[in-house]
């Protein structure tokens, strides 16, 4: 596997008890200030998909909006943020998704995707996979093609994976039983 992994990983912070009792919350925030890890994260995505006819990066608010552009940079592509709902100022279109408590809701706005264009999704962060999933949907409502989706972090004890609907997904690191 890859080598720049492991720094990688060890970049970011597990902070237990945020943002409540239970909860071993994964901090990407450390990552950052770590300008080696925060390059190699990068480049690592960038010589993935820069020879697979990405149109769009699709960045999911608000972690998704820190990896996105700069893969979207690199590659030749346009961003497209997904947000929380009211506050894209134009039409949007949205979709719902179940949280533990209740439901959330992501917006894009109508016409920043074609449809036809080939999509990558990107987050920090898998856990149940109802993020990436409402993403996923969005950008088909709109007849685009999502490619993969792509994430610095995997809870695969979650198994978000599965939600993904055989959608290809593509993850650095995961923190399975851990
Ligand atoms: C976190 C994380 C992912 C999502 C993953 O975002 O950044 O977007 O949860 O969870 P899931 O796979 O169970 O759907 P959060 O909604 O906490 O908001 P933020 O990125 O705006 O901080
Ligand atoms: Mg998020």
């Amino acid at each position: 596997s890859d080598p720049r992994l492991a720094h990688i990983k060890e970049s970011i912070r597990t902070i237990p008890g945020f943002p409540k009792a239970g909860i071993l919350f994964r901090d990407v925030t450390t990552l950052l200030l770590d300008h080696k890890a925060f390059k190699d994260t990068t480049d690592i995505f960038v010589e993935r998909y820069k020879d697979m006819k990405i149109d769009v990066v699709v960045g999911i608010e608000a972690r998704g909006f820190i990896f996105g552009p700069p893969i979207a940079l690199a590659i030749g592509a346009k961003f497209v943020p997904q947000r929380k709902p009211k506050k894209l100022p134009g039409p949007v279109v949205g979709e719902e998704y179940e949280l533990e408590y209740g439901t959330d809701r992501i917006e894009m706005h109508v016409g920043a995707v074609q449809p036809g264009e080939r999509c990558l999704i990107v987050d920090d962060l898998i856990a149940t996979g109802g993020t990436l999933a409402a993403g996923i949907r969005l950008l088909e409502r709109v007849g685009a093609e999502v490619v993969e989706c792509a994430c610095l972090i995997e809870l695969s004890d979650l198994k978000g994976r599965e939600k993904l609907k055989g959608k290809p997904l593509f993850i650095l690191v995961d923190f399975e039983g851990e």
